[in-house]
């Protein structure tokens, strides 16, 4: 059960993507008004649309109630444009995991944004505190790097750059335990905690692909039943997207400055054919059809 509301009311996402829906749905569940804004406005339709589906799925399994549903959905609201944030009181930033393109955002939301508004970004891997110095108020922009998909996964791990505040700190936590979520709090390092050993680990299965050591289906199996994974590491890459694995370890390799972070070639292959996994319906499976099927 969620915790009390902090003293966040309006909510700002930025990115409507799989992270983005899921993010606006547990907020609008927890009471908060969402606004839900993508550099595509018709992501941002589609998010809505998942987010009904996803909380139609929680009514049918007893988990929500229907009033809860009818008016979490009332809470969400498409905002195509960031000059509309202007009363948002917490900003959380999903769009791709590219500095640039987050830089970016952080910049466009300059003029618009109140003075006390927190900014926080759901980076998977990047460094807050370099996100933090470009914008207006590193002391007031802190990690909050939610699991997927955030209605479902408990975890939301919190990342303190070297400028955020302890009120910022403070502030954020009492927001996420108003989202009924568990925390675990990362030092500002690449990938943090969950990425650091989560994707090295799915990286390595992509070169267990590569050199041939065993084939897509026998890998998910071996970890499925021998390590007893819920989901194997390439059925997991793909769920999570080949384009943000690449990123993460791309990310890990430089930070670190560590040839053990290299990224697969056979990874950069994937994204560079646009398969990015579920997403684009195909990736190391192709999910086109029924059931999936392996693609090497
Ligand atoms: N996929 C995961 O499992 C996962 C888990 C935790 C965190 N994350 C992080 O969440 C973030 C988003 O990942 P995702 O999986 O939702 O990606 P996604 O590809 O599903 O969605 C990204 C969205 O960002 C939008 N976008 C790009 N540039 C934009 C801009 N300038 N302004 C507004 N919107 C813009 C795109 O149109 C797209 O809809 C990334 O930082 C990623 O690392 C991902």
């Amino acid at each position: 059960m969620a915790g009390e509301m902090s003293t966040i009311r309006t909510v700002g996402v930025v990115g409507a993507g799989q992270m983005g829906n899921g993010i606006a749905h547990v907020c609008a569940l927890a009471g908060y008004d969402v606004l839900l804004n993508d550099a595509d406005a018709t992501r941002i339709d589609a998010a809505i649309e998942i987010v009904r589906k996803n909380m139609a799925r929680q009514v049918h399994r007893e988990i929500i109630k229907q009033a809860d549903m009818d008016a979490a959905l009332k809470r969400i609201k498409a905002a195509p444009k960031l000059g509309a944030f202007e009363a948002v009181d917490l900003v959380i930033e999903s769009v791709v995991e590219q500095d640039d393109a987050k830089k970016k955002v952080f910049a466009d939301l300059r003029t618009t944004l109140k003075p006390t508004a927190i900014l926080a970004s759901n980076t998977s891997s990047i460094s807050i505190t370099r996100l933090a110095a470009t914008t207006d108020r590193p002391d007031k922009f802190i990690g909050v790097h939610f699991m997927n998909p955030a209605p479902v996964m408990e975890l939301v791990e919190i990342i303190r750059g070297l400028a955020t505040s302890q009120e910022t700190y403070d502030t954020s936590l009492a927001f996420i335990d108003s989202l009924g979520k568990k925390i675990a709090n990362a030092e500002d390092f690449p990938a943090f905690i969950v990425n650091r050993v989560l994707v090295p680990m799915i990286n390595e299965a992509v070169y267990t692909l590569y050199e041939g050591v065993g084939s897509v289906e026998a890998i998910d199996k071996a970890m499925k039943l021998g390590a007893h994974h819920p989901m194997g590491p390439l059925e997991l890459a793909d769920f999570i997207g080949l384009d943000t694995c690449l990123s993460i370890m791309q990310v890990l390799y430089e930070g670190l400055a560590d040839s053990k972070y290299r990224p697969c070639p056979l990874l950069v292959k994937y994204v560079e054919a646009g398969w990015l996994g579920r997403k684009t319906e195909r990736g190391f499976y192709d999910y086109r059809t029924d059931p999936p099927t392996p693609t090497r």
